[in-house]
């Protein structure tokens, strides 16, 4: 099957995540990347992109001349319609509610081309709910992006029960393109893949503190210290057969019954979200933060990651 020449890309919504998202297409120099966000101006959308570059150019990786390249690649438009008109692919990042994202696609239908596809970076939601208004169901495909989306490499392309094989393969080829590690989803289940797996790890860590079995750090340093450090290179399904299936049989038969398998959120993470205590947004959660180790714990992810992806 061929796949559709992509050039022209629209980012609606340029927060946290569009922002970012326009830069990864951005920094192929055969895409030319429009955005529209209805709050945030053109400044704003551009000194973003910028600072996140400049942390790249502190470690060698993007000279200025590749920095102004790609950020001259970048148009923010003032009205929807010139964002997505002669777009071939568009990629969705405004907030996480369903009726915003229907009437989004039911809207733009009308003001692009009939084959241009339409991606949504949802976190958890249904692909095949978020196309349901539209007319040509078919060109909706999830793109689920993580944050920050210039630096995670996976993408999950996730298939709803009307998008085509087509529109999988050239989201996918695109992807592949722009330096992304995109895997397909081919069940839109809620949560995709990687974060059903994230948060049934959360939902035990929590757990275990609600159980007082060992407080939030002890929790985190002993996964941080054990299989979290091996995880990049040994992940369940190849340590399973490492070690033998017989023996994970033998531990699952064991341990699975003992297993938070609660199909609500816990009852101290309701109760810490009532008292407001939401974490670094108001400085206590599960632990207490200061503004300077709120800082820090941002500043050393981003170092991390680079380090792994880079290698500086
Ligand atoms: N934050 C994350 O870690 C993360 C990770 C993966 C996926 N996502 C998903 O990505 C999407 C965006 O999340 P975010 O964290 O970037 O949110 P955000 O609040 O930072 O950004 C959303 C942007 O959309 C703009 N906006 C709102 N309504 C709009 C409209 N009708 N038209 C154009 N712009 C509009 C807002 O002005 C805002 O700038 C959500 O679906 C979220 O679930 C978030």
């Amino acid at each position: 099957m061929k796949n559709r020449m992509i050039q022209n890309i629209a980012v609606i919504g340029t927060g946290l995540m569009g922002c970012g998202i326009a830069q990864v297409f951005a920094g192929n120099k055969d895409l030319t990347v429009y955005t529209f966000d209805s709050i945030l101006s053109k400044d704003q959308v551009l000194n973003k992109v910028s600072s996140n570059l400049n942390q790249l150019k502190e470690k060698k990786l993007i000279s200025q001349k590749e920095i102004d390249d790609l950020i001259n690649r970048i148009f923010p438009k003032d009205k929807m319609e010139d964002a997505v008109k002669d777009a071939d692919f568009i990629v969705e990042c405004i907030p996480e509610n369903m009726e915003l994202k229907q009437n989004m696609f039911r809207y733009i239908e009308s003001l692009c081309p009939e084959d241009t596809i339409f991606a949504t970076n949802t976190s958890v939601m249904s692909i095949t709910e978020i196309a349901e208004r539209t007319e040509k169901k078919s060109r909706i495909v999830g793109t689920h992006f993580w944050n920050p989306p210039y630096l995670i490499p996976l993408v999950e392309v996730v298939k709803s029960d009307y998008t085509s094989d087509e529109v999988m393969n050239t989201t996918y080829e695109l992807l592949k393109k722009v330096n992304k590690s995109p895997v397909k989803v081919n069940k839109d289940v809620p949560g995709f893949l990687a974060n059903r797996l994230q948060h049934a790890l959360w939902r035990e860590a929590i757990s275990i503190v609600e159980n007082g079995i060992a407080d939030p750090a002890t929790v985190d340093e002993a996964i941080k210290l054990s299989f979290g450090l091996r995880l990049p290179r040994l992940a369940p399904m190849e340590n399973a057969d490492m070690v033998g299936l017989d023996l994970t049989l033998s531990i699952h038969s064991y341990i699975l019954k003992h297993l938070e398998n609660s199909t609500e959120p816990s009852k101290l993470l309701r109760e810490k979200v009532k008292n407001g205590e939401l974490g670094f947004k108001s400085g206590k959660g599960f632990q207490q933060w200061t503004p300077a180790q709120i800082e820090e714990s941002n500043k050393s992810l981003r170092e991390y990651l680079i380090k792994v992806i880079y290698g500086r």
